[in-house]
């Protein structure tokens, strides 16, 4: 093979490899968080609700076989071949001068590592829980969450800042499909792309923010957790002991003087 059919060749498969990225990032990936925030709305509709939507999600065993084809193996071949991108692809001159289009640019790398550092946190906080036995039950309920979210200051934040990213990444994320695969072109093409991007990220932001103002709304009984990192003695809830003061219902009982 000559050096140019050589290169045209490479130049080609990473073509196809950068339109896979692409597409597993809206397709599956961008098709579950969507469909995903929206049972978690549930928790607006308090505890019961919630519960039993989740247990509705298990129902059918098959679930676990679509989620493995449809989300896992998608999530790690956008990150691994995004990190591939982020650290060899093109990169932009945001040094001299400071756009909209430069901001976006670094904004999306910059949620990108977001969240991964959420994922890995609520991945491990739901499904290996689950998986290992870990948590009363054996299953992820309104109370486990509800009791992390207003006992550890941590998870509260964590989740506000995870679901920001998310929404940014995947809001962006759409509106440079639209422009990098050909369905918005022309200056009025990009402008509708961005107008849409803004809106659906915004409308994820709500869905994920409403969820998550769900969890305050209701009394619940705790889901105990029973094992690994955090437990009791384990590492992380022993650094979340040291923070216990520091809890919603602390700060509300310091403004209220007691
Ligand atoms: C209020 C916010 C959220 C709640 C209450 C929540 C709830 C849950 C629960 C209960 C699970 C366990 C499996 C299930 O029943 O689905 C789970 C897993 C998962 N969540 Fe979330 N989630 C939230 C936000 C997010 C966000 C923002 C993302 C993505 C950016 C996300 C991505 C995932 C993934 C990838 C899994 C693992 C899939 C699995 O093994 O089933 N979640 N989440």
């Amino acid at each position: 093979m000559s050096t140019t059919t050589a290169k045209k060749t490479a130049d080609h498969s990473a073509w196809i490899a950068k339109r896979i990225h692409s597409f597993v990032g809206i397709v599956p990936l961008g098709v579950y968080l969507v469909l995903h925030l929206s049972r978690n709305l549930s928790t607006l509709l308090g505890p019961e609700a919630f519960d039993s939507a989740v247990a509705a999600t298990w129902q059918q065993p098959i679930n676990y076989v679509w989620t493995i084809l449809l989300v896992y193996l998608p999530l790690i071949y956008h990150t691994v071949y995004g990190i591939k991108l982020a650290a060899s692809g093109e990169k932009k001159s945001i040094k001299n001068y400071w756009n909209l289009e430069n901001a976006r640019f670094v904004l999306q790398r910059l949620s990108a590592l977001g969240l991964l550092g959420f994922l890995g946190a609520h991945i491990f906080l739901t499904r290996v829980h689950t998986t290992m036995n870990w948590v009363e039950g054996g299953k992820i309920t309104y109370g486990y969450f509800a009791e992390h979210m207003w006992n550890n200051p941590v998870t509260a934040v964590t989740y506000l800042f995870g679901i920001l990213a998310a929404a940014f990444h995947l809001g962006n994320g759409v509106g440079t499909f639209c422009i990098s695969w050909g369905i918005a072109t022309g200056k009025r093409g990009i402008e509708i792309a961005e107008k849409v991007a803004l809106g659906f990220g915004l409308f994820l932001l709500i869905l994920g923010y409403a969820a998550v103002l769900g969890f305050f709304l209701y009394d619940y009984t705790p889901t105990a957790i029973t094992g690994g990192l955090l437990t009791k003695d384990g590492v992380i809830e022993g650094i979340f002991h040291q923070l216990h003061g520091i809890t919603p219902a602390g700060i509300l009982e310091m403004f209220q003087g007691k």
